[in-house]
């Protein structure tokens, strides 16, 4: 449906009502893949998202040797074992997705096969001292140019050591992307988390029968693995990805006359920060039908229209907790009585754009006041004033800054368009048919 130069246009809407599902889960959906190509025969994987990010992952694993395929509901892992991956025979290219180059960096790290992994324009630009620092310390060698961006050279080393290594940044990436590699290595391998971020690596893992240990001392977790577990194949069925429902879940907060219900929703509690916050905002959300999938929390939600949402400050505590929610919050912020304050949100700045500066000159552009700081942004709400829209936003190649003003585009009075929309592709493909069935208005216009 989109083209890499595709704009999309966004106007008006009067309500959005029904009831829906949102695509999967896209952080479990990648370790699914992963984990079952380190288990012994087959994965079953219902549910699994079929976005651009989820199939930079799967045809990395089959270059690496992994036979995946689709049948009926079931996408099915033909695993081959920790340490069984083959030597790719061309560089991987993972996209626009940093899950999949940083997860891939740890599995290959550990195996004695070299590999060359790249990606498009944003991921080029995003930081991977991160993940080849603790990487190396297991005897990998990587070649990057100097300030270690992609594309990455890897030699994965033959003679592992364990590692015990302690998190500089709160990120669910590195943290799997270590614990991955620990599983080819002899002996335990730990991080030590400082802030909790999203543990499916760790929930997942533990499902397929790895020794996996997790001791809380102060506020730190000593989380480690002993290698060579032996991985049974497992099956797994994906939930609805949060952060793709706090689309919705915003638009029917902001736009009068709204009422929705979503349906098998991943409540995960190291990511319901979006919804606590809303809750403090005033939000009229209500939590239906708790119950566990794959060993995840998962509900259904009811969003009401709720007028007058209050700005609030949200800690840095939280911020690990809704990392990606950020941008569609800032929408909603813009809307509310009063400022918002985020605190503690520098690694923004490092996501498919730096979206704190991509959210600021956005929302300015459509006359809505901010101050930002390094690690900090603050959204000055308009409350019972209208915003007026009308703008030409730049998405910067980033999914979540796309999604986000077009739901501004939805309570602006004048539509907005947003340049570079193709990349809601890598976590929400039915974005925009979803939406309108909804109630919005989106058209896709191609430049
Ligand atoms: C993810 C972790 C987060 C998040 C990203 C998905 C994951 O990134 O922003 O969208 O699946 O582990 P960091 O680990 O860089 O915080």
């Amino acid at each position: 449906m989109y083209n890499n130069n595709e704009t999309i246009l966004s106007s008006k809407s009067f309500g959005i009502k029904g009831s829906l599902n949102v695509p999967s889960d896209k952080s479990i959906s990648h370790r699914a893949l992963i984990l079952g190509s380190l288990a012994v025969g087959k994965t079953y994987i219902k549910g699994l998202l079929e976005s651009e990010d989820i199939f930079k992952t799967l045809e990395a694993l089959k270059a690496l040797g992994v036979d995946i395929y689709k049948e009926k509901k079931y996408w099915i892992v033909h695993g081959v074992g920790i340490g069984g991956f083959c030597e790719p025979d061309n560089v991987i290219d993972c996209g626009n997705s940093g899950t999949t180059v940083r997860l891939l960096m740890g599995i290959i790290s550990t195996c004695p096969i070299k590999a060359t992994l790249t990606g498009d324009g944003s991921l080029r630009k995003r930081p991977m001292d991160r993940i080849v620092k603790p990487l190396s310390q297991f005897g990998a060698v990587f070649s990057t140019n100097f300030d270690y961006k992609l594309p990455i050279n890897i030699i994965g080393t033959s003679d592992p050591l364990p590692i015990n290594y302690d998190l500089k940044v709160p990120s669910a990436q590195v943290k799997s992307s270590i614990l991955l590699a620990g599983l080819n290595v002899k002996g335990r391998t730990t991080v030590i988390e400082n802030e909790p971020t999203r543990d499916h690596t760790e929930k997942m893992l533990k499902s397929f029968g790895a020794d996996i240990e997790i001791v809380k001392k102060g506020l730190s977790n000593y989380i480690s693995v002993v290698g060579f577990p032996c991985m049974k194949p497992n099956e797994i069925s994906v939930p609805g990805d949060i952060s793709s429902a706090a689309f919705p879940i915003a638009l029917a907060c902001i736009i009068p006359n709204s009422e929705i219900k979503i349906k098998n929703v991943g409540l995960n509690p190291l990511r319901d920060g979006f919804i606590k916050t809303l809750i403090e905002m005033g939000a009229n959300i209500k939590i239906k039908n708790k119950h566990l999938q794959a060993g995840e929390l998962v509900a259904d939600l009811i969003v009401y229209y709720t007028p007058n949402l209050k700005g609030v400050e949200v800690p840095s505590e939280r911020s690990a907790k809704m990392i990606d929610e950020y941008p569609i919050l800032s929408i909603i912020a813009a809307t509310a009585q009063g400022s918002t304050i985020m605190k503690g949100i520098q690694e923004l700045r490092f996501k498919e754009s730096d979206r704190i500066q991509a959210i600021a000159d956005g929302l300015e552009k459509n006359g809505v006041e901010i101050s930002q700081k390094k690690d900090e942004l603050i959204v000055y709400g308009k409350g019972n004033q209208k915003i007026i829209g009308g703008s030409v936003i730049e998405a910067f190649n980033d999914h979540r800054i796309a999604m986000s003003f077009a739901s501004l585009g939805s309570i602006s009075e004048k539509s907005i368009e947003i340049r570079g929309a193709a990349s809601i592709k890598t976590s929400f493909p039915n974005f925009v048919d979803l939406m309108n069935s909804l109630g919005l208005d989106i058209k896709v216009k191609s430049l």
